[in-house]
């Protein structure tokens, strides 16, 4: 999704604008654009392309301004292209605008705007924002904005600017976030807070429907009718340098190598091992539900959806709560049975995908007590919810999660572990026994990244495959379709994952020495299950890469294919084995993915928070 970036102050509004968007370009774009103003003068820059072009462009050719706004564009409408790269502008060349989402009726309104002699220049839903503007502006950038926002359909975060208006920007939400930095003497707009790290901690995140105003010396809100409010902004204790790569070649890698201590932060406060039990106070009134809801949902997408999946697993096992999940796109098409008796948790690293928001309002809508399980403080989805487990994985800036994702996993597991406690469904040493088992997590996921070299090594035998299957079972069932998205994700390769005992029931066909099969075989109740899966495999002259627990050696005897690997765990309870098993999957995709020669932090296509529905 687009980055914006918006600046009022005394320093080079170039300098902050362009690094801000070197801080979102994990969100994925196409093309790129500043504008700013100097004493009554606009310049404006745009090129297709990545930021590097951009800043090329700039510095054979400067330009200057005292305040301004920048965007990286993931196109929606129009090619990506120079003259569709935003900022765009009014016919005066006095007005301009950035945005990111949609405008659904855009076509309407370019036809009424073309009737009435706009000059209109590009393929873009966004001009035509600028024109409205024009139309209505009076002498007060604010209140014409105020005045067109009515006219919009669809979704869209807004920064605008006028020449004749020095050192004013104006802001608005509807969808996707739009976040005001709080400076001294200076103020921000960004997308996203990494953005702005380097300047401020202290953030203030719109509502759908509020419009904001910035100056050096005042940052006003305001509601969506038009009445000023006021908001106590966020500090966000994230540090500028978690948003760099800090040694790492890839986001990604760093993010990987990063989960141990991801763990530790989730964990941290929350364990009580003389009690035996979970401090989830935070989730306030919330967490009353967890003893009394007669079910669970939980919503969400992708990798998140993933984490639902083990959730369901671990509600259900510990809790012993009837759960199910669905993707926050689906969620509200099938009429959702949920109620008052119901447990909606909603799974979000960054907390602003409009799916996800979606389906956690539709569950909202029907009564059911809605609970976040999210990565950005103040995000949408945690100002929404009847309270917040936070996952303190930090800033995730690769695309493909990883760091959130076991983060995600082990807040489901104190979700679990609590509302097992509270309804008294599991021993209380069994419940002591996982507790300390989480705690020795951290070191157990150090210890499984030491195979990042094993995996490198094994990742060259498979750069050149075309198709994958993931296999699991159980709670290694979403452990498999994880490790399939990850690779499909970043390396563009056909990756599938599989509930291990559907094999049988087609995807056996697709069997043969070109088409590795990754097999989570975790020592337990589904070993035996899965080393029979392997032998149909290898009955097929297919490929094996076997995922074991360290000291197994059983399929050893059955994996005797050279082009075979089994890749050792370290032994953990089989309940927190998913947060191990995940970590060689994410390594391998990573590892493909580089000798494929991808962009690994901005694969094709995908963005980082997908703010559109
Ligand atoms: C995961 O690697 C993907 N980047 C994507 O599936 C992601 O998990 C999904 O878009 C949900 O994002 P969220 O967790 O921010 O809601």
């Amino acid at each position: 999704m687009c980055g914006i970036v918006g600046y009022v102050g005394p320093r080079n509004a170039v300098s902050v604008i362009i690094g801000g968007l070197k801080r979102l370009e994990y969100r994925g774009y196409d093309s790129a654009g500043i504008a700013v103003v100097r004493d009554g003068r606009l310049m404006r820059r745009r090129t297709a392309g990545k930021l590097r072009h951009l800043e090329d462009s700039l510095r054979v050719d400067p330009i200057e301004g005292v305040f301004g706004i920048g965007h990286t564009r993931w196109a929606t409408h129009g090619r990506p292209s120079e003259e569709n790269a935003h900022p765009h502008q009014d016919c005066t060349g006095r007005i301009v605008v950035v945005h990111n989402g949609i405008i659904e009726n855009y076509l309407d309104l370019k036809r009424l705007l073309l009737e009435r002699n706009h000059r209109i220049e590009t393929q873009t839903d966004t001009e035509v924002i600028a024109h409205l503007v024009e139309e209505q502006y009076q002498g007060s950038l604010l209140e014409s904005v105020r005045n067109t926002l009515p006219k919009l359909k669809g979704v869209y975060a807004l920064a605008l600017l006028h020449v004749g208006e020095p050192q004013r920007l104006i802001a608005a939400r509807m969808g996707p976030p739009m976040v005001v930095g709080l400076g001294d003497h200076e103020n921000f707009l960004a997308s996203d807070i990494p953005a702005l790290l380097p300047y401020t901690k202290d953030f203030i995140f719109l509502d759908d429907g509020e419009l904001a105003e910035i100056t050096p010396d005042s940052a006003r809100l305001f509601d969506r009718h038009g009445h000023e409010t006021t908001r106590t902004p966020q500090r966000i204790a994230w540090d500028p340098i978690q948003v760099e790569k800090g040694g790492y070649r890839h986001f990604m890698l760093k993010e990987i190598h990063e989960q141990p201590q991801a763990a530790r932060d989730t964990l941290v406060g929350r364990i009580d091992l003389e009690a035996g039990d979970v401090n989830l106070e935070e989730l306030g009134p919330a967490i009353e539900g967890l003893r009394t809801a007669e079910r669970v949902v939980i919503v969400a997408c992708g990798t998140s959806w993933h984490a639902a999946l083990v959730g369901k697993f671990l509600l259900e096992r510990l809790a012993k709560i009837p759960t199910e999940t669905d993707y926050g796109s689906e969620f509200r098409y099938r009429e959702p049975l949920v109620g008052p008796s119901t447990l909606a948790i909603a799974i979000s690293q960054s907390g602003e995908t409009a799916d996800t928001l979606a389906a956690f309002r539709e569950a909202k809508a029907r009564g059911a007590l809605p609970v976040a399980v999210c990565n950005v403080r103040g995000s949408m989805l945690t100002r929404e919810a009847a309270g917040t487990l936070l996952t303190h994985a930090g800033p995730e800036i690769g695309v493909a999660s990883t760091k959130a994702f076991t983060s995600q996993i082990i807040a489901m597991l104190l979700i679990a572990l609590h509302a097992a406690r509270l309804r008294g469904t599991l021993e209380r040493n069994t419940l002591r026994a996982l507790l300390a088992g989480l705690t020795r997590i951290p070191s157990l996921m150090d210890q499984t990244l030491g195979l990042d070299n094993r995996i490198d090594a094994l990742s060259r035998t498979l750069a050149h495959a075309k198709d994958f299957l993931f296999i699991g079972r159980g709670i290694h069932y979403p452990i498999a379709l994880e490790g399939a998205l990850k690779l499909k994700e970043i390396s563009y390769a056909h990756a599938e994952g599989y509930p291990a005992g559907e094999m049988k029931h087609g995807p056996i066909a697709l069997i043969d020495e070109s088409v590795p099969v990754v097999a989570l075989c975790p020592a337990g109740r589904v070993f035996e299950k899965m080393v029979s899966n392997v032998q149909e495999v290898k009955a097929r002259g297919g490929r094996v890469i076997a995922l074991v627990t360290a000291g197994d050696s059983t399929l050893a005897s059955v994996l005797d294919g050279t082009d075979d690997a089994i890749i050792e765990i370290p032994p953990s309870e089989e309940l927190l084995s998913p947060l191990l098993f995940v970590v060689p999957q994410q390594l391998l995709a990573y590892h493909v993915a580089l000798r494929a020669g991808r962009d690994v932090d901005q694969p094709r296509n995908l963005a980082k928070s997908v703010t559109v529905e």
